[in-house]
């Protein structure tokens, strides 16, 4: 376990991620019943944009920075670019610190609402435990993620979302790990929301994924959401990610496609950035 996402907190990967989680959310806030978000690979929950690892990669600086004081956002990233200026607390025009998965959660969740996050590492959990001791939503297990889906689920809360964000360390490897723990999660609570981030390197190595999920997932609609800044055709770098969105709200295609363009102008690089919004499942 060599990742630390202190490297990469605030990148394009992780704009794109965490505007869809905190639409998810809302949408899940639309009924006063509570929701349960459980969120597999938490991480730490905060993170230092002034520190050694955030410095070195500057990741932040070709993602989030560049909606900072972008004029005429769309909503959906207006919404973002406050919630993680309120959560930074900082007043200047720029961040200080960026908001992980669990911190962007816990501040739109509302008092009903609870979560569970995972996170196996062991400095990675502790600090996220600290982050979030005062909260009595939120129960924080060091612990495999995979693991927990089949342990926990489902909640009391009927309702709710699973967030599956992992490292792919073990690259493609890492689609049978969350296909392993889908089949079983899918089985004990077919409707919650599943939001699964996934980086796009060489497109042949995501199609089976997306079959495997369009024959897998029962009754659920099955809604994809990508952003590519290069072409997909090279293993060496991350040229893009996507999230697979499992049951999604009602009508999130057009949704993502309000800001999803805007997202792919503002943050391309040495050529214009592609998006794309698919069913690959549509009941
Ligand atoms: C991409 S980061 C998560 C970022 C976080 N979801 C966010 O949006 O702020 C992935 C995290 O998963 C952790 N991890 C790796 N394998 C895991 C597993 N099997 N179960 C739980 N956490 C794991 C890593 O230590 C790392 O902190």
């Amino acid at each position: 376990m060599n990742y630390r996402h202190a490297f990469h907190a605030g990148n394009f990967a992780d704009v794109l991620k965490h505007v869809i989680l905190i639409e998810l959310l809302q949408a899940l806030k639309a009924k006063p019943a509570p929701f349960c978000y459980v969120d597999t690979h938490a991480a730490r929950g905060r993170y230092d944009l002034s520190g050694e690892a955030a410095r070195r990669t500057g990741e932040h600086r070709d993602g989030v920075l560049r909606l900072l004081d972008a004029p005429a956002l769309p909503a959906a990233l207006q919404a973002y670019v406050e919630l993680v200026r309120t959560l930074d607390g900082a007043s200047a025009d720029t961040l200080a610190s960026y908001p992980g998965s669990p911190l962007i959660a816990a501040r739109l969740m509302r008092a009903q609402d609870r979560a569970i996050a995972c996170e196996l590492h062991e400095e990675e959990a502790a600090v996220l435990k600290r982050e979030l001791h005062h909260d009595a939503r939120f129960s924080v297990h060091r612990r495999n993620g995979y693991e927990a889906l089949k342990a926990l689920l489902p909640p009391a809360q009927k309702r709710g979302l699973v967030l599956i964000d992992p490292p792919f360390e073990a690259q493609a490897g890492e689609f049978a790990l969350i296909e392993a723990a889908l089949s079983d999660a899918f089985a004990r609570w077919p409707n919650a929301i599943y939001a699964v981030w996934y980086p796009i390197k060489l497109r042949e190595t995501i199609v089976p994924f997306h079959r495997w999920l369009a024959a897998h997932a029962g009754a659920a609609d099955v809604l994809v959401a990508e952003l590519l800044l290069h072409p997909d055709n090279s293993p060496l770098r991350l040229n893009g990610c996507g999230m697979a969105i499992v049951n999604p709200p009602w009508r999130y295609d057009q949704a993502l496609e309000a800001w999803l363009p805007t997202l792919a102008e503002r943050l391309a690089q040495e050529r214009a950035g592609s998006w794309r919004v698919e069913f690959l499942k549509r009941n």
